[in-house]
């Protein structure tokens, strides 16, 4: 019934316009009437289905509120999120992730809530999850690799979510270093990765996702709202959550299969690409000092070079850049 359900969106998704009874019922080998009550159900789950005689049916739009079935259905992925928990309300996504992976749970399983009452930001700050407005989800990776590579695992996840945000809109996203998406120099979402490791070897690591989706202005805390955003307010309309969660899933196994096969060499071009003042200069602060520099891209490793006025070249590997 469920992967029946999966199909018959992976089929209606794959089809530009119309999709008749009949073909339905031959790809699925279900009766009509099957076809006809499972569109029923979709459309209990908030599914905008429309049906035209002698036509067929066409997905008008897709629903807003999540759940384990509206995220897998119509996910066409091998590994990514096929083993996917949703919940309401938890501390942090993160938490119940290292958990998990504690459990043995698979390489590419992932927890997403529709709040975060404790969301964890980096540097120890808070990451504010206001229910049913944003994307706070984590992800289990069993990498093969060494923890030196792990920041490469960063940066490819912010590639990602740059690719995601311009194939969705007309957006132009960019990625402050290590990994912050902005919009028109607004922070938009953030990554969080956390890794376990003995010897030479990444036990796992924990990859959280932070994304401000449907957040109107007046939903932006005040005291950040001069440099933090949502997509609903950059791009001026809404955005279905399920939705743009597939759409992050789907493009990271892609980036994340290429990524072992190929190693950091297409991410590092493609961070560059989206790489937020590259080539300009800039202010940054480390524990140590506070300076002018002009950013010149990243290392193999992930580190961020840096120019200072006197010619100086540095690489970086925990710093502030200044927006
Ligand atoms: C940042 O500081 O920019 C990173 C923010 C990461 C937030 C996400 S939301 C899902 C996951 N669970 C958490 O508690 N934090 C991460």
């Amino acid at each position: 019934m469920e992967s029946t359900r999966k199909q018959l969106i992976e089929l209606l998704e794959k089809q530009e316009g119309y999709i008749s009874g009949q073909q339905l019922s031959d790809s699925l080998q279900i009766s009509r009437t099957a076809v006809w009550k499972h569109m029923n159900e979709l459309k209990k789950d908030g599914y905008e289905i429309e049906a035209v005689q002698r036509k067929g049916y066409k997905i008008v739009s897709y629903p807003d509120k999540i759940s384990t079935n509206t995220l897998q259905w119509g996910l066409d992925t091998k590994w990514m999120g096929q083993n996917l928990y949703h919940y309401d309300q938890v501390e942090s996504t993160q938490q119940i992730v290292h958990e998990m992976a504690k459990q043995g749970m698979p390489h590419g399983t992932v927890v997403v809530a529709d709040e975060q009452v404790r969301g964890k930001g980096r540097m120890a700050r808070n990451w504010h999850s206001p229910k049913g407005k944003g994307i706070w989800m984590s992800i289990l990776l069993r990498p093969n690799l060494p923890p030196i590579q792990a920041p490469q695992l960063t940066l490819m996840a912010a590639t990602v979510l740059a690719k995601m945000i311009s194939e969705e809109s007309d957006l132009k996203p960019q990625i402050k270093w290590p990994n912050d998406l902005l919009v028109h120099h607004k922070k938009v979402s953030g990554i969080l990765t956390e890794m376990q490791a003995e010897h030479d070897q990444i036990q796992y690591v924990v990859l959280g996702i932070g994304m401000n989706v449907n957040q109107d202005l007046s939903e932006i805390q005040q005291e950040i709202s001069h440099k933090a955003s949502s997509l609903k307010i950059e791009s001026g309309s809404h955005w279905s959550i399920p939705k743009t969660i597939q759409s992050i899933l789907r493009q990271f196994e892609i980036t994340y299969d290429q990524y072992v096969k190929e190693g950091f060499q297409q991410v590092k071009k493609e961070w560059e690409r989206y790489g937020y003042k590259i080539g300009e200069e800039v202010t940054i602060s480390t524990m140590k000092k506070t300076w002018e520099a002009t950013l010149i891209g990243i290392e193999p490793d992930g580190a961020l070079k840096a120019r200072d006025r006197s010619g100086n070249e540095e690489k970086l590997y925990s710093a502030e850049i200044h927006w």
